[in-house]
């Protein structure tokens, strides 16, 4: 029966969840990369992208949806609501929908990128906008959740996370126990939720090993990161945060009290990169690596660029980055990167022109 069973149910005695039809699209099993340019210029011994733009909807959420669906299915529940910065609402829309369940979404008005709109919208899900951020968002979500006909699918529901925890036992099976693993880090579920995975693998007996978890958040939306790094023992929360990241653009994260303890027992780190580090990381991982991550999918990289340049790593670490979501989420970014103009030519021209392109590159 469990060979029968795709993604993350293949690790269905490790869930919580026993449901003989899960909600599911067999999402999890995404490609673990080596970015071999990368880990020489950096200076590990091996660095990889755990790539979640592989997943059903495109990110990480789809892992944890998929178990909170299901069980907003087996509760019965006629209707389901989220905030979000964008995937968790087209992770959510796309599930609700395959689940029959009517779905509400709260959304930071103008912040949130088109792919992930145009998802929520393609599914059918009822999108309503708000004036003000992820964090006020989710406000009206704790306010509706009271309700008996709303049931919630933002990461306080721990459904969620038992689900994001299955990438632990994906890398587990695929390279072992790294020595450090990076995740971007928002409203900071995702990162504590990995640490759980990790944590019950060492627990259940099958690795001995455990890996520093190290998260990163972007300068103009570092709640944690920046306390942690001043050695503050409690977020600095903030009511603007801004990041070019708009999926982590979160100034009050639910979860930080586990990301900090996830942070601090496994002997990891917090760390700040700017939004310029996330572009550029953004562009290494397309053009060096062929890897396509929205801005916040690089974050991870960019914590490791920035880590290797402040002298964390000895040189013989294997490193997992996490790259959250997909490039395709947020096309608006290709703008921040170099590119020729687009004109339309005849055939001729079009032949002349690639191959005087070829003489300069
Ligand atoms: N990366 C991406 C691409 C995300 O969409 C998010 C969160 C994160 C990282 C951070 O994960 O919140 O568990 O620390 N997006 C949420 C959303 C907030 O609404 O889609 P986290």
């Amino acid at each position: 029966k469990r060979s029968r069973m795709k993604g993350i149910w293949r690790f269905a005695e490790l869930l919580p969840v026993k449901s003989g039809s899960p909600v599911t699209m067999g999402e999890g099993n995404t490609p673990l990369i080596r970015l071999e340019k990368l880990e020489k210029v950096i200076g590990v011994r091996r660095l990889y992208a755990k790539f979640e733009g592989a997943n059903p909807t495109g990110s990480f959420k789809d892992r944890g949806m998929s178990l909170a669906v299901t069980v907003a299915k087996e509760v019965k529940a006629r209707a389901v609501v989220a905030a979000s910065t964008g995937n968790t609402a087209a992770s959510a829309a796309a599930y609700s929908a395959r689940a029959g369940l009517k779905t509400f979404l709260i959304l930071p008005s103008g912040k949130v990128a088109l792919g992930k709109l145009a998802q929520s919208l393609l599914h059918g899900a009822v999108v309503v906008e708000l004036e003000g951020n992820f964090d006020a968002a989710l406000e009206a979500v704790k306010e509706l959740a009271k309700m008996p006909e709303f049931y919630p699918l933002n990461s306080f529901n721990p459904w969620r996370l038992e689900g994001q925890k299955t990438l632990a036992f994906e890398l587990f099976e695929e390279i072992g126990v790294p020595d450090v693993v990076v995740v971007p880090v928002g409203n900071a579920g995702n990162i504590s939720a990995i640490w759980k995975g990790f944590k019950e693998l060492k627990e259940f007996g099958y690795s001995e090993a455990l890996p520093k978890m190290v998260g990163v958040q972007a300068e103009g939306a570092s709640p944690i990161a920046s306390a942690f790094k001043a050695g503050l023992n409690a977020p600095l929360f903030t009511d603007s945060p801004e990041t070019v990241a708009t999926a982590i653009r979160i100034g009050k994260p639910v979860n930080w009290m586990k990301a900090w303890k996830a942070v601090t027992e496994s002997g990891g780190t917090f760390e700040v990169v700017s939004d310029s580090e996330i572009i550029r990381a953004q562009r290494l991982l397309a053009r060096e690596e062929g890897v396509a991550a929205e801005p916040a999918g690089a974050a991870s990289l960019a914590g490791v660029v920035r880590l290797a340049s402040e002298g964390y790593f000895n040189g013989d670490e294997v490193v997992t980055v996490v790259v959250t979501g997909h490039g395709l989420k947020d096309p608006d970014s290709v703008k921040f990167h170099p590119a020729n103009k687009l004109t339309a030519l005849n055939v001729e021209d079009a032949v002349e022109k690639v191959v005087s392109a070829l003489k300069v590159v």
